[in-house]
């Protein structure tokens, strides 16, 4: 069971919490999947994971927010990330929602159910105007959470040498 004190956001079937360096192990095995990371590099280690961690941490008491663990409420299993993370853009400061999940919960609907949490309270209890996402051209599952978040494709761009499709949803074009 969370601690309700750790818990960042609540969707039906989802707790988004900060997470901790005890979530190294469940962490570690949405990263280190070949198939989930093959727009990275390569495939996060426990080294990779634990600098990832400690990455989110330290945008939770620099900025109020981060990537959060994305955890099942039926059983408390965490199953991913998702949240708000800074980054620079040919040159400008934006606000990106990312989302890992682990690959044997696929296609449920999960990363758009986090993803879209993540918008509303980006907008809502943060006061973002826009919210991004950075996508390989060929992360079709990616491109399609992006879409089902009120996302479109603003442009194509070279983003840590990579190709990268930017994904883009502004709060003046939603109703909520
Ligand atoms: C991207 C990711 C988070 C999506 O997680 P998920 O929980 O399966 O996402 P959802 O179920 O909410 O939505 C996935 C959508 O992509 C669609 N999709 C998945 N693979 C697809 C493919 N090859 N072709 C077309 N559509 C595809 C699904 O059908 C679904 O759309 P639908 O609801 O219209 O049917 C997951 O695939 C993942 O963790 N990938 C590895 C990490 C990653 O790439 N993160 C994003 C970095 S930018």
């Amino acid at each position: 069971m969370q601690n309700k004190k750790d818990v960042v956001l609540e969707t039906r079937r989802l707790i988004l919490r900060e997470m901790t360096l005890d979530d190294l192990d469940n962490l570690l095995a949405v990263l280190c999947d070949p198939e989930a990371m093959k727009f990275y590099p390569k495939p996060f280690d426990r080294q990779m994971t634990q600098g990832w961690i400690v990455r989110s941490m330290h945008n939770y008491s620099q900025h109020g927010f981060g990537l959060w663990a994305v955890v099942l409420k039926h059983s408390g299993e965490l199953i991913g990330d998702c949240g708000l993370v800074m980054q620079e853009v040919d040159g400008v400061e934006e606000v990106e929602i990312g989302y890992h999940v682990r690959r044997d919960l696929w296609g449920q609907g999960l990363a758009t159910e986090a993803a879209q949490a993540c918008r509303d309270y980006g907008f809502n209890h943060l006061g973002f105007d826009k919210l991004i996402s950075l996508i390989h051209p060929a992360n079709i599952a990616s491109r399609r959470v992006a879409q089902k978040n009120g996302m479109t494709l603003v442009k194509k761009t070279e983003w840590r040498n990579k190709p990268t499709c930017i994904y883009a949803v502004e709060r003046s074009s939603l109703s909520t």
